[in-house]
């Protein structure tokens, strides 16, 4: 695993410099207020290729060398991008290539940013010569800190050479036009492929498209944007072998009051070939459709989930210091807010703090986007001062840096899953609702202040205490054979109604479900049956009746023992929850969605029995999120009021106060958005 070299925790962010090129005041100033807003990391070159290559061939750097001395002298850092996400015009003009070609066919002019084809073999060419510019004038530089490989890859491209690629990618993995046509089932509606060249990207008719080929197609898009990446990467492997490279990773939803990690791309496998996660964070604080601490909950969980895709400590490579421009409303953070939202980042496993962006620019897009910097061009603003309170705190906090966080519950998702139950056709097609449903479960855990990994299936989960795997839809035999060897080894395990439903053609199984799935689970699922919204079954589990929604599934026991029925409709006395006792370990088949008031009383004598309780604190509070990071010797502990009210917790034992070195003990007080970190020595 290759680290980068510093023991602090990075503050800083994206800093633009090419846009203010003509005013030197402006760049002098840049450095002066960057000391005391407690900066030490600038991200440099996102945007930056117009300024660095104007003209094909030409490359002007002076302007960066100087970013790079001044951030030395003042013993900063930083972080290096490619500049691939946005191309300069002369680039479009003269190769069109490389301009994207949308699903209808048609070729965009240069544009904005993020709209180049993956596959143009001359934009990889080109691509490759800036950043071997980069990396020879770069590369030994002793503020340099990292590679930051191009912006938020994102998006498809249609063009001639992607189609071509994409019949390579099928021919590859099926070989025979025959497989091809069994895998996607092509028979069905005269779709059967009689030659090679009938292989084409799936026709832009929205939810009409060939399951199988749009399972795949999305693989291939995954594939083909980590092989133009590869691509990115390779003079800069060559010429720094042990520097990192990171690519920032990005979250979606916001406006549909979801706030869920981006479902296009699987980020699982794109973990696999950066050195360092990173991922750019912009939750909707105080939004009008949920209390602040479930926008917490929220962000915690695609925290969880990006530090999980290494299980290591990754990085938050943008954030705002206030507001975004681009949600439909775009709220200030209010004072205090801040603060809270950076900590609950470290808390969560990030060793930065990085803003999008430094200043505010005149000018285009982003020009009401937050940022240290605002147009009044002062340090005098309530944005700047809180940004400089919190590197200030930051300062205090590099015990911190590089600490893992440790975790007993384990989620499970799957990327392709997401992508097969979000295609049309059948059950309800707005509540299929897969990460939202995962984030109910995690909020169980979250509101008490147990820590949880969200991992895909094909990462290692045999020693956690409790796999939770609702909608597993979409499942290889491979993972079949090791949720059994789980749950047979002691371990315990949730399925639910569309777990195991497809294989990884989403084509379903003749005759039964398969027989290790009827093993672990002790069932036969029957029937599944969608409920309109405002539709409910009741469940009776311990004396006490729960409401249903959205799905309602039917199921035959075998082995399992029925522990909770519904009491409705034609399901009456048909089991809802299935318990079922393997090897050392059991297995639980929830056969409806619930409320969370379900889960609440299904999950907590769990958590009692595994003792997974949280140790510091007497009660918990849903408002006040704890979550800590250990270096073995010490648990660092972030205790964060989540609302605006005070709010009380009584410590078990005494504990030392990070940043004031005092001993702390009974009860606490928490001012609205206030935090604490504190350090127990093991
Ligand atoms: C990010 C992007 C940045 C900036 C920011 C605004 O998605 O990487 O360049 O546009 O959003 O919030």
């Amino acid at each position: 695993m290759k680290t980068y070299n510093d023991t602090r925790l990075l503050h800083g962010g994206d800093y633009n410099p090419e846009q203010w090129l003509a005013h030197p005041e402006i760049l002098k100033k840049d450095f002066e207020l960057m000391d005391k807003a407690h900066v030490n990391t600038v991200t440099v070159g996102i945007f930056s290729w117009s300024t660095l290559e104007p003209e094909e061939g030409v490359y002007h750097f002076e302007w960066l060398d100087k970013v790079f001395e001044a951030m030395h002298k003042r013993n900063g850092r930083v972080i290096l991008a490619t500049p691939s996400g946005g191309r300069p015009q002369w680039l479009s003009e003269k190769y069109p290539e490389v301009n994207r070609t949308n699903i209808l066919g048609q070729k965009h002019h240069h544009g904005f940013r993020h709209n180049h084809c993956y596959t143009s073999p001359i934009y990889r060419k080109k691509v490759q010569q800036i950043n071997r510019q980069l990396a020879e004038r770069y590369g030994n530089h002793p503020a340099l800190l990292m590679w930051h490989i191009s912006n938020e890859y994102s998006g498809e491209c249609y063009c001639d050479f992607c189609a071509e690629k994409w019949r390579d990618w099928v021919k590859d993995k099926y070989q025979t036009l025959d497989a091809v046509n069994d895998a996607w089932w092509m028979t069905f509606w005269s779709n059967s492929y009689s030659s090679w060249s009938q292989v084409v990207p799936p026709s832009p008719l929205g939810e009409h498209k060939v399951h199988g080929m749009d399972l795949d197609w999305k693989r291939f898009v995954t594939d083909q944007t980590i092989d133009f990446f590869l691509n990115e990467i390779e003079p800069i492997r060559e010429i720094t072998p042990n520097l990192p490279v990171t690519t920032n990773f990005m979250a979606e939803g916001h406006d549909q009051q979801d706030f869920i990690p981006l479902e296009g791309l699987d980020y699982s496998r794109f973990a696999e070939v950066i050195d360092i996660v990173s991922w750019d964070s912009y939750p909707d604080w105080h939004n009008p459709y949920e209390p602040l601490h479930l926008t917490a909950m929220k962000s915690a969980y695609i925290h969880d989930q990006y530090r999980s895709l290494k299980k290591q400590p990754f990085l938050v490579m943008e954030s705002t210091p206030s507001y975004v421009n681009w949600h439909a409303y775009n709220k200030a953070k209010k004072p205090g807010m801040h603060i809270l939202s950076g900590m609950q980042q470290l808390a969560h496993g990030s060793d930065s703090t990085l803003y999008f962006q430094w200043r505010q620019s005149l000018g285009n897009s982003e020009k009401f986007h937050g940022a240290v910097v605002g147009h009044d061009n002062s340090e005098k603003n309530r944005v700047f001062q809180e940004v400089a309170t919190y590197g200030k705190r930051l300062d205090t906090l590099a015990a911190i840096k590089g600490t893992p966080k440790e975790a007993k519950v384990a989620i499970l998702f799957d990327w392709e899953s997401n992508w097969a139950l979000k295609r049309g056709g059948g059950f309800g097609r707005p509540t299929r609702r897969y990460i939202q449903t995962l984030q109910e479960n995690y909020r169980f855990f979250w509101e008490r202040d147990i820590a949880v990994d969200i991992l895909t299936p094909n990462q290692d989960f045999s020693d956690y205490a409790l796999v939770i795997a609702p909608m597993l839809y979409l499942m290889q035999e491979d993972t079949m054979k090791e949720l059994s060897e789980y749950v047979k080894k002691g371990g315990i395990l949730i399925g639910s109604y569309f777990t195991g439903m497809v294989n990884e053609n989403d084509q379903l199984h003749l005759g039964e479900w398969p027989q290790t799935l009827q093993t672990i689970f002790g069932l036969l699922p029957q029937e599944l049956e969608t409920l309109y919204p405002g539709e409910h079954n009741q469940i009776l589990y311990q004396g006490k009746s729960y409401q249903t929604k959205d799905y309602c599934g039917i199921v035959q026991e075998t082995t399992g023992k029925v522990i909770a029925t519904y009491s409705q409709d034609f399901y009456v006395n048909t089991p809802a929850l299935v318990e079922n006792r393997l090897g050392q370990g059991t297995a639980y088949y929830l056969a409806a969605r619930t409320d969370l008031d379900f889960l609440e009383v299904f999950y907590q004598p769990m958590i009692e029995k595994l003792a997974l309780q949280q140790e510091i604190v007497k009660d918990t509070q849903p408002k006040v999120s704890i979550q800590s990071r250990t270096d073995g010797q010490h648990n660092y502990y972030f205790l964060m009021n989540f609302s605006e009210e005070r709010q009380q917790l009584e410590l078990l034992q005494p504990l030392l106060d990070l940043e004031t070195n005092q001993t702390l003990t009974g009860l606490l007080t928490f001012a609205p958005y206030e935090v604490k970190i504190l350090k127990k020595e093991n």
